[in-house]
């Protein structure tokens, strides 16, 4: 798509949008392969600045397959990582120099003297000239001819946290608590995320002759949008980027969603006033003038920028009632159809009852954080509802967990020849001898899922769903795999389809849609959208509906929902005690801050903004509210 003169103003970092990631780290890698063949031709080598996390991943699969394809060689390439833990040996399977080995070096032939990663194990003494020594090394190649970036929820570019200033060098920096919060999975536990790194600072990056900042994923799109149209300060590193004569953000549909030409396209340009941009524009204006629906006046149209909505759709009277009424319709006590009633404007249809049910869960939780209530109340409506847990999760358990249930296994039985004391006994031998970052054996991941399927169950037994009523599927992608590393197969495919034509569902419950494409959530959603496809042409299939939850980090905005469950003040605490059955989950940091730190906190939060929400556009004062979308599946 073509910005309007009016965005190119706005944006003040020209932003490609692709409609997926893969597409996009294509298009990227096609144009690093362009530049590394020039400059071979030219008898130069190319020097790139390389990026690690999940962003790039796709982006080096894709050139390793033009080198084993098309015949791309990286002989005279020179390469330099943006940063690298402090504290942790390259041989670390988090450290950033064994992540690009596994994830890019180790398949291209790029000789080994020509990657630079900056020295994690360097004595604090030495980082200034180790850092210096980097510096040198980028210069004395030539200078970065590409610099490859990814861009952290603070807005940090390599380790530039906020607070980062546009002259800033290669140096030694203390790891944000977002920062390290995000890593924590990764690192199986938020205290075993190092606390300092060494990354190349604004300045460095800023002398790259081009950049390509990506980003994939509904969680990026804030910052996304904040680099690309706030005025640039160090609060928001990326921001810094705006100004380079030759700086690009690629990114996918969701990280752009935030961008004013998707979420406010009536501020950059012409508007076709359909149905659902014009309910988004209307939303929008009475937050901003903080005004109920019904109460927006002609003069508030026409004093923001809305002056062709008014003629084309207006006046503002007739205009409000209409959106009014649409958000009025979102709002059911009847998840699953309110049976025997008038459903022309209820979000679900009354018939058939009861609705056969399968809400999707990646991991045990997602299920109650994003759709507690819900759950409860289809429930208790009669439906039929199976819950089924994609994964078994065990990678976040705390080993802290595991080995109190161990031991509580072993004091129980007393006697060495049960089959479930020597399970206990090996899983508590090897947890005492795992090393730092150690990972687990299938014995061991087996144990912590079985934890999380004890969980599980308690949280639906707070719901009023017994045990018939779920299916743990233990997806193999998972319990071979590792996060942002994950391969789903035919397999897993296969079980989820199987699943599919077992239950012949009603109404299917969803998410993940709008994650990170490597997360488990996308992983998980992914999969569903091609099992359902599968079945499309069942005759089940026609007479089945999609609703997508989310993970509670960020409320939607009314205007998105197509479907509000509201939620009691009794049944707002009781989906929070639920959730507090997955004690495991529960945050291991004894640093209890005053952010939104547990899950809990999280789902309340979201539930009562979107009530807020509601409310504020004159709608109904709830307690919370559960939010659904439709899937156009
Ligand atoms: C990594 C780096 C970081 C990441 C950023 C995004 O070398 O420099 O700035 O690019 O934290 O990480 P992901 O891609 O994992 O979301």
């Amino acid at each position: 798509m073509q910005p309007s003169s009016e965005t190119q103003q706005r944006e003040r970092i020209p932003v490609e949008i692709f409609p997926d990631a893969d597409a996009a780290a294509a298009s990227v890698a096609r144009e690093i392969a362009a530049l590394i063949r020039e400059r071979d031709a030219q008898g130069r080598p190319t020097v790139l600045g390389l990026a690690t996390g999940s962003t790039p991943v796709r982006l080096y699969r894709q050139l390793i397959r033009l080198h084993r394809e098309e015949g791309l060689s990286f002989k005279r390439v020179v390469t330099f990582n943006l940063d690298e833990y402090h504290g942790l040996p390259p041989t670390h399977p988090e450290s950033y120099r064994c992540f690009m080995q596994e994830q890019f070096f180790n398949h291209i032939d790029l000789p080994p003297a020509n990657v630079h990663v900056p020295d994690g194990l360097v004595p604090r003494t030495e980082v200034f000239a180790s850092c210096r020594a980097y510096e040198d090394a980028i210069r004395a190649a030539g200078g970065i001819d590409f610099q490859v970036l990814g861009i952290g929820r603070t807005g940090h570019i390599g380790f530039n946290e906020p607070g980062s200033t546009r002259d800033s060098r290669t140096r030694l920096v203390t790891l944000d608590a977002l920062t390290r919060r995000d890593a924590a999975r990764d690192f199986l536990g938020e205290a075993n995320v190092p606390r300092y790194a060494i990354t190349m600072g604004v300045g460095t990056i800023l002398e790259a002759r081009r950049i390509v900042l990506m980003a994939w994923g509904e969680a990026k799109a804030g910052v996304i949008a904040q680099a690309v149209e706030g005025v640039p300060a160090p609060q928001l590193p990326a921001s810094l980027l705006q100004g380079h004569g030759a700086v690009r953000f690629v990114v996918d549909r969701t990280a752009a969603a935030e961008l004013t030409r998707f979420k406010h396209p009536w501020l950059v340009g012409p508007v076709d006033w359909q149905p659902a941009v014009t309910r988004q524009a209307v939303v929008w204006l009475a937050s901003t003038v903080k005004k109920p629906v019904l109460k927006l006046l002609d003069e508030d149209f026409s004093e923001h920028g809305m002056a062709d909505l008014l003629t084309e759709r207006g006046p503002a009277y007739g205009l409000n009632i209409r959106v009014f009424n649409e958000l009025q319709h979102t709002i059911t006590g009847w998840p699953g159809g309110k049976p025997g009633a008038d459903d022309t404007h209820r979000p679900e249809r009354a018939a058939p009852f009861p609705k056969r049910v399968l809400v999707f869960s990646p991991e045990p939780s997602d299920d109650i954080l994003g759709m507690g209530g819900t759950l409860r109340r289809l429930a208790d409506q009669g439906h039929e509802v199976t819950v089924a847990y994609l994964t078994s999760g065990n990678l976040a358990v705390p080993d802290e967990e595991a080995l109190m249930a161990a031991d509580l296994v072993a004091d129980l039985a007393g006697t060495a020849r049960d089959p479930a004391v020597g399970l206990a006994d090996n899983v508590r031998r090897q947890l005492q001898a795992k090393p730092a970052f150690g990972q687990d054996s299938a014995e061991v991941r087996r144990f912590k899922g079985l934890i999380r399927r004890s969980e599980a169950r308690a949280a639906l037994r707070h719901s009023k769903l017994g045990a018939e009523h779920t299916r743990f599927l233990d997806l193999p992608f998972y319990e071979t795999g590792r996060y942002r590393q994950f391969h789903p197969a035919e397999a897993d495919r296969a079980a989820v389809a199987r699943l599919l034509e077992e239950v012949r569902p009603h109404q299917i419950f969803a998410t993940g849609n709008l994650d990170d494409p490597s997360s488990l959530a996308a992983v998980c959603w992914d999969l569903v959208r091609q099992a359902y496809r599968s079945c499309r042409a069942a005759p089940w299939a026609a007479d089945c509906r999609g609703w997508l939850y989310r993970s509670p980090t960020r409320p939607w905005n009314p205007a998105e929902i197509d479907m509000a469950v509201p939620l009691s003040p009794t049944e707002l605490a009781l989906k929070i005690q639920a959730i507090y059955q997955h004690k495991s989950q529960r945050s291991q940091s004894p640093l209890a801050d005053a952010t939104l730190h547990e899950a809990w906190q999280q789902a309340e939060a979201s539930n009562r903004a979107t009530a807020r929400a509601y409310d504020a556009l004159g709608l109904a004062e709830y307690a919370a509210i559960e939010a659904f979308q439709r899937w156009p599946a």
